[in-house]
């Protein structure tokens, strides 16, 4: 979780963000029921929380975000399904002229042409993970092996941050995930950490994110894993930019 000296350090880097922006973030794990959805649908509302201008790219072959929209009483006017490269290359294209855009994609769990694309194409490929070992021990690799073929394809450095995602409330011990993450040559692991809260499934029920749940139980905590989620975003993407 990050600390508050953490987040003013972030937010006097804020100040400069012109230059840092547009950001890409693409959602991918070629396993399924991991997390992309819920957390893509939660972090861009995070994201607009911050006050910025937010675009939503549903490439989830269920349309998990666009349907969870319908089911809202105003629904969100930022969200677009794509299902051909030529669109998410536009967009992603016309996101470039824009500095206070952040383009969060919900990839397809398959790769294919499309996903991979997300992949080359984003600033910062999130990978949520569950913490349980048996599906750290296929996905890593698994995954891993994808990046390193996706990049003989490009002269782009591939890589991708893992977010570790329906922790339990109480499990504290993460060293040996992060050994294994460190392993692999192409995953990092990210210092937040997103607990398992019946909140993350109970706002979707009216289409709602965390942070418009106040009346469910975990509100504060997952507002403000996901903020924190955000704000680890912004500064690696920062870092990264130099
Ligand atoms: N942190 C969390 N705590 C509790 N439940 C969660 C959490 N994250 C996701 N879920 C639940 O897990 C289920 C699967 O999540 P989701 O649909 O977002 O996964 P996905 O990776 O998008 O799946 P798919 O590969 O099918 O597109 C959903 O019921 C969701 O509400
Ligand atoms: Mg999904």
């Amino acid at each position: 979780m990050i600390e508050l000296s953490d987040k003013n350090k972030l937010d006097s880097r804020l100040e400069n963000l012109s230059s840092n922006f547009p950001l890409i973030i693409n959602l991918s794990n070629q396993k399924g029921g991991v997390g992309k959805s819920t957390l893509a649908y939660n972090i861009a509302d995070g994201f607009r929380t911050l006050g910025f201008k937010v675009q939503l790219l549903d490439m989830d072959i269920q349309n998990s975000c666009t349907s969870l929209n319908t089911l809202r009483e105003n629904p969100f006017i930022n969200i677009e399904t794509i299902d051909t490269k030529t669109t998410l290359i536009e967009i992603m294209n016309s996101s470039i002229e824009d500095s206070s855009e952040v383009l969060i994609i919900d990839s397809d769990r398959c790769s294919s042409t499309l996903s991979n694309l997300a992949i080359i194409g984003s600033d910062i490929n999130l990978t949520p993970i569950n913490d349980r070992v048996t599906e750290l021990l296929s996905v890593v690799d698994r995954y891993n092996q994808l990046l390193d073929e996706i990049e003989m394809s490009t002269t782009k450095d591939i890589s991708s941050y893992v977010i570790l995602n329906r922790v339990h409330l109480f499990a504290k011990h993460f060293e040996h995930i992060e050994e294994m993450i460190m392993d692999s040559s192409k995953m990092k692991i990210l210092r937040t950490i997103i607990r398992d809260r019946s909140i993350y499934n109970e706002s979707l029920i009216d289409g709602r994110t965390v942070f418009e749940a106040s009346e469910l139980n975990g509100h504060r905590d997952a507002v403000s894993e996901i903020l924190s989620l955000c704000y680890e975003l912004i500064d690696i993407h920062i870092k990264k930019r130099g």
